[in-house]
């Protein structure tokens, strides 16, 4: 067992850098927040960019309207909202973690010329983003439009980098201003705020198709994630599908010390050395209308060579006879190996498919040739 450890080490290393947690951007699929008050003016919105996969609860029930967004969290919402390419190469800032969850968002963004570092070095990973780097930000993605908007009565200490870019953000009707037509340009912007805007620049780009009654799907794509990396991969595969979205969510979720492997008495670590332990109970076991799916994709990290065990009470308690299920899962390097089967032998049910594994940075593109080379 110690051995499997330390070959497991090398391979781990990667991905247990990224440990950061990354529910802050992790979808919650029908389901309300218990600090979102309806008839707030953001509720909407918040319910927008959760809907649409650009940002989600800070836990299962919360999504911290009042919080700030920070450089790297922008910078993972404009990824995956230009559907996550692929990208080469390392950033050169001094305080970016290779490897963190936010490196390809980074690579992607500073080289797109969409968010640059702040010329001494650094990218601010972790900085509040302002409300006038949010409007430089957003006109970069959208190609620098020229514009010419109303002055504000704080327009003074708008930075001269960001005076284009709050015109056209005024605009294109993203960012209003305050109070006594103020735009607080150094102010951080609250998860709220950032909510209201990006669903305005979304809606700004993304002409209104008519509203048509929504056809119910068939496709059920459920997943457990701990770092985000399977999440990614599991709203591709619903983009790709269509299909409804449902995170598997430990009753007691994984912090970052209980993911530690290296820590002999972590959580992750207790649990593999005890099968024992392994019965993780979920929040939900069943998505609600579960008789109506007949296929179902189910994505997990590898854990030891092994689908991560959260997902096991989500096998074992549903019965999958009629529907075909596919896994799919990320690691760091390790295959899907023999964590379909052993899934397919715990359900009892359904009909197995060989599944996939993907890299967690794997392209929306690719990800929709896979579905569609499934044929289902
Ligand atoms: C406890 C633990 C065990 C892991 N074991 C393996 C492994 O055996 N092989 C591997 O390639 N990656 C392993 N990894 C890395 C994860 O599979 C990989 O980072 C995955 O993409 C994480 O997915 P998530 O972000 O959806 O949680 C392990 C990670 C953790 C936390």
């Amino acid at each position: 067992m110690r051995n499997l450890k330390r070959t497991g080490v090398a391979l781990m290393t990667l991905a247990l850098i990224s440990s950061l947690n990354l529910n802050a951007l992790a979808a919650v699929e029908d389901t309300g927040y218990a600090d979102i008050d309806a008839g707030s003016w953001y509720a909407d919105a918040v319910e927008y960019v959760r809907d649409n996969g650009l940002m989600s609860g800070t836990t299962a029930t919360t999504f911290e309207p009042g919080g700030t967004t920070t450089r790297a969290m922008l910078a993972q919402i404009l990824y995956r909202e230009a559907g996550s390419p692929a990208v080469s190469g390392n950033d050169t800032f001094t305080d970016t973690q290779e490897g963190a969850w936010y490196a390809d968002a980074v690579l992607w963004a500073t080289q797109a010329g969409v968010i640059s570092g702040y010329g001494d070095g650094r990218f601010g990973p972790n900085d509040p983003v302002s409300r006038e780097q949010i409007a430089v930000i957003l006109c970069r993605y959208a190609g620098s439009p020229a514009a010419q908007g109303e002055d504000f009565a704080d327009e003074a200490s708008i930075s001269t980098w960001a005076a284009d870019a709050v015109d056209w953000a005024r605009s294109a009707g993203l960012m209003t201003g305050q109070e006594g037509n103020r735009f607080a340009p150094q102010a951080s912007a609250t998860r709220a705020e950032t909510a209201v805007i990006l669903r305005a620049f979304r809606t700004m780009n993304t002409p209104e198709t008519p509203e048509t009654p929504a056809e119910e799907s068939n496709v059920l794509v459920a997943y457990f994630s701990a770092t985000g990396n399977t999440e990614r991969v599991a709203n591709a595969i619903a983009e790709a599908t269509g299909g409804d979205l449902f995170e598997l969510t430990p009753a007691a979720p994984y912090t970052d010390a209980d993911l530690d492997w290296t820590d002999e008495s972590s959580r992750v670590v207790r649990e593999y050395e005890n099968p024992e332990e392994r019965d993780v109970a979920l929040t939900v076991d069943t998505p609600d209308n579960w008789a109506d799916y007949d296929v179902v994709y189910l994505g997990y990290p590898i854990w030891w060579g092994i689908a991560a065990w959260p997902v096991n009470d989500f096998v074992a308690s549903n019965d999958f006879t009629g529907k075909t299920v596919i896994p799919f899962c990320t690691s760091s390097s390790s295959g899907l190996g023999e964590s379909g089967q052993l899934l397919a032998d715990l359900a009892g049910t359904g009909t197995w498919l060989e599944g996939e594994r993907f890299r967690s940075s794997v392209s929306q593109e690719d990800v929709t040739a896979w579905v569609e080379s499934l044929g289902l």
